[in-house]
């Protein structure tokens, strides 16, 4: 309790606002002032009139927090809170990459570091990745990195040419279509709610594609679209294709309702390395921050801001 009255006092002290990923551990979802995914938590660090951001997730969407708002002090409670798909590309890979690829658009996932972004064209997130790349002109060929789940999802739902970066990540690919199989025999009038980055997508859309999976009992949406379809579903019963930190908002919003991961171990060891000590000492000590260089920064932003402004 202390230790939530201290969050409190110096959140005020500081003038902060606190964002949180929906991977975060209970205690700092229940603390946020925002809860949400890569794209609404992003949408709310550019609507804050707070002076500091206190980013609850891993270092990627921090920086991007940061691109977005220059003039606002991005903190981190834990520098160390990566993301193993993130690290899956480099810049210099991606400028390789594109000398194979004249002329083509290059979009990439938010789940890559600004040095990335800045070598992009466009950015997306799991909640727009379809409309970004449908925005970009059918004639034109598309490289698309780092999540080859979900780029593989892109490719089944557009007519663009797409080359696909082989990324992954070490949570979502360990999702396998078995994983889905077992579960739907066990409870075969669940919904079935699904993160794109998920190792079993390409093998549901497959069986949708074929009848063997209801259209109406599957969604294939980013971590806020889940949450926010089981609001319409008649459903009584979900099954979660994703990291189980998720559950807590689900469980809280709907505690009529059943929830069961597909995978109960699928857990972001980088997203549970933030804790309320290290929150409250990040706004205790102004650590640590987290600053992009002004020229990286500023290659970046027009990829970001396109992702912002596709919603
Ligand atoms: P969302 O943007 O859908 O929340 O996904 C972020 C992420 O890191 C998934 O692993
Ligand atoms: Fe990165 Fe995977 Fe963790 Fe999401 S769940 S932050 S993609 S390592």
């Amino acid at each position: 309790m202390k230790l939530l009255d201290e969050i409190q006092r110096l959140k005020i002290e500081r003038n902060a606002v606190i964002l949180a990923h929906n991977y975060q551990i209970p205690a700092i979802q229940d603390v946020a002032d925002f809860i949400g995914d890569s794209l609404g938590l992003s949408l709310q660090a550019q609507a804050t009139d707070a002076e500091t951001i206190v980013f609850c997730g891993v270092h990627f969407m921090a920086e991007t927090a940061a691109v977005l708002c220059p003039d606002k002090t991005v903190l981190i409670p834990d520098l160390e809170a990566g993301c193993s798909l993130a690290s899956t590309i480099t810049a210099s890979q991606l400028r390789t990459w594109k000398e194979e690829h004249p002329g083509a658009a290059v979009v990439v996932y938010v789940n890559c570091s600004a040095d990335v972004k800045a070598e992009a064209d466009y950015c997306c997130t799991s909640a727009n990745a379809l409309r970004i790349v449908e925005s970009i002109p059918a004639d034109r060929e598309i490289l698309f990195a780092p999540d080859m789940f979900l780029g593989e999802y892109i490719r089944e739902h557009t007519e663009h040419t797409i080359h696909v970066w082989m990324g992954e990540c070490h949570v979502h690919a360990a999702i396998r279509p078995a994983d889905v199989e077992k579960q739907l025999a066990e409870h075969p009038d669940a919904e079935l709610l699904i993160h794109p980055e998920c190792g079993c997508v390409s093998n549901v859309m497959w069986q949708l594609s074929k009848g063997d999976l209801p259209p109406d009992r599957t969604r294939i949406t980013s971590t806020t679209g889940m949450i926010e379809s089981i609001e319409s579903s008649p459903a009584s019963e979900f099954l979660v294709a994703t990291e189980t930190g998720i559950l807590h908002q689900m469980k809280k919003r709907h505690p009529k309702r059943t929830f069961l991961p597909v995978q109960a171990d699928a857990e972001c060891m980088y997203m549970k390395m933030i804790t309320l000590e290290k929150l409250a000492k990040a706004l205790r000590e102004g650590i640590h921050e987290v600053r992009v260089p002004k020229e990286t920064a500023s290659r970046a932003r027009l990829a970001i801001e396109r992702m912002v402004s596709i919603h």
